[in-house]
């Protein structure tokens, strides 16, 4: 089993467990992690964008060229942002720490 920890727009940590194989988007929203994932890895969408630790960052295989556009229209995008539906698990990733955006309509009653 490979442990997942998602850290939510408020700071809670939760950790999932998934097998191998699966990928970031799948193990995020079974561990009920608000990531929409409107179309399904196609990388027609950004809405399963996560922001992923700096020191994960540099271990993940680099996002394609698809993935960048992808990324250039997601909300709140930083430098080590992800489309998790891109991201598939392995014994390698065991630990790995992604956070969940704040979405934007969480920052307009500040
Ligand atoms: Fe649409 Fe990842 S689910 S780009």
């Amino acid at each position: 089993m490979i442990q997942v920890n998602f850290i939510t727009a408020s700071g809670d940590k939760v950790t999932a467990e998934a097998e191998e194989g699966f990928s970031l988007l799948e193990v995020g929203q079974a561990a009920g992690m608000p990531l929409e994932g409107t179309c399904e890895g196609q990388m027609a969408c950004s809405t399963c964008h996560v922001i992923v630790d700096p020191e994960w960052f540099a271990r993940l295989p680099e996002a394609g060229e698809e993935e960048e556009d992808m990324l250039d229209l997601a909300a709140g995008v930083q430098r080590t942002s992800r489309l998790s539906c891109q991201i598939a698990l392995t014994g390698d990733l065991d630990g790995l720490e992604v956070r969940i955006p704040a979405e934007s309509h969480d920052l307009q009653g500040v």
